[in-house]
């Protein structure tokens, strides 16, 4: 997946003339507290060489995972038309984007940020970009949420693993409040993002949500530790992204988990793929985690005929047809 070619230019120019020695250095230095999730007090994106190397380093990988999330919640709810937007720690606006390229419907969007540095360069990047009406606004998603709202689509991105544990179960009520139809959280692909998710997803369903996707069931997730529920999207890389990096594939795989929950029950339930489909000779293993709430392997093989050939086509994260029947 790459950005797509307004925001990309406009990335471009907001980078233009960033020495690259400053930016890698921003970038490694941003990498390591990620990694580390660390929450010493201080914003990681609290200057504007950390948001400039952010947007360098790691705003292709979190769109990417945006923009697979709402293709499935697209998916699910095909009847779902998002007119307005709230979105939660809207770093340099990538939820933004991801959301104008998934919905046309899309309206009005409220961002809020808690970093300057953030919010003045998510203005820049989609000053006269043809978006929705977006008000930027400063803001502590723990403390003082004045979101106005409730907004059809309410989204948290990469948010949960900078805040403290013990806030997040009051924001998560906050914002399924302030949630019309859907809320969508996104978190890294890891073991810890993983629990993050599971525990936000008891709670929401404990409040009356229908989960829209990943899951195709409400029921415990069957999957059990070492083993973690997430998804991967490949991501190209650019020239300037791979000099900020070091690196010299023109590629890497984003690793990611989410949670879609509405107030509706979603329109399909069907099956996940949790696993890359292993392809072999005649046959595809699929690992999938199923409607009746359990996890299971299922063999499709060139005697399906028709389904065999549709799942020919579907990848990690993609639903499996209910009942063998393609859509
Ligand atoms: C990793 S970035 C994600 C940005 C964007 N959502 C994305 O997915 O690319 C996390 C953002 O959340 C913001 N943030 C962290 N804690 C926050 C809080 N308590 N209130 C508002 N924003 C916050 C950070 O400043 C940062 O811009």
């Amino acid at each position: 997946m790459e950005l797509p070619t307004a925001l990309r230019q406009a990335v471009d120019r907001y980078l233009e003339g960033t020495p690259l020695a400053a930016l890698r250095e921003a970038a490694d230095r941003l990498s390591r507290r990620y990694r580390a999730e660390t929450r010493d007090g201080r914003m990681h994106l609290d200057d504007d060489i950390a948001i400039k190397a952010y947007l360098a380093a790691r705003l292709p990988a979190t769109y990417a995972a945006i923009r697979a999330g709402m293709e499935q919640v697209a998916y699910a709810t095909p009847g779902f038309r998002p007119r307005t937007l709230i979105d939660i720690g809207a770093g340099p606006g990538s939820v933004l984007w991801a959301a104008s390229d998934c919905w046309e419907s899309l309206e009005t969007a409220t961002l809020i940020e808690a970093s300057a540095a953030a919010r003045k360069a998510g203005m820049a990047l989609s000053e006269n970009a043809a978006l929705p009406a977006t008000l930027w606004q400063s803001g502590d998603a723990t403390t003082s949420l004045k979101a106005g709202g409730p907004a059809d689509l309410v989204t948290l991105s990469y948010v949960l693993d900078e805040l403290a544990p013990e806030a997040i179960g009051q924001l998560i009520d906050r914002l399924w409040a302030l949630t019309a139809g859907t809320l969508l959280i996104i978190e890294p692909g890891t073991p810890a993002g993983w629990q993050r998710i599971l525990s936000v997803r008891s709670r929401l369903i404990e409040a009356g949500a229908h989960v829209v996707a990943p899951c195709p069931h409400h029921a415990p997730c069957p999957i059990q530790s070492p083993d973690w529920c997430h998804f991967s999207r490949r991501v190209a890389r650019s020239r300037l992204h791979r000099l900020t990096k070091n690196a010299d594939v023109p590629w890497e795989d984003e690793k990611f988990i989410y949670l879609a929950a509405s107030r509706l029950p979603p329109e399909r339930r069907e099956a996940r793929i949790l696993a890359p489909p292993i392809h072999g000779k005649g046959r595809i293993d699929l690992k999938l985690c199923l409607p009746d709430g359990t996890s299971s392997q299922k063999l499709v093989s060139k005697r399906n005929g028709e389904v065999y050939r549709y799942v020919r086509r579907l990848d990690w994260g993609d639903t499996f047809p209910t009942d063998d029947v393609v859509p």
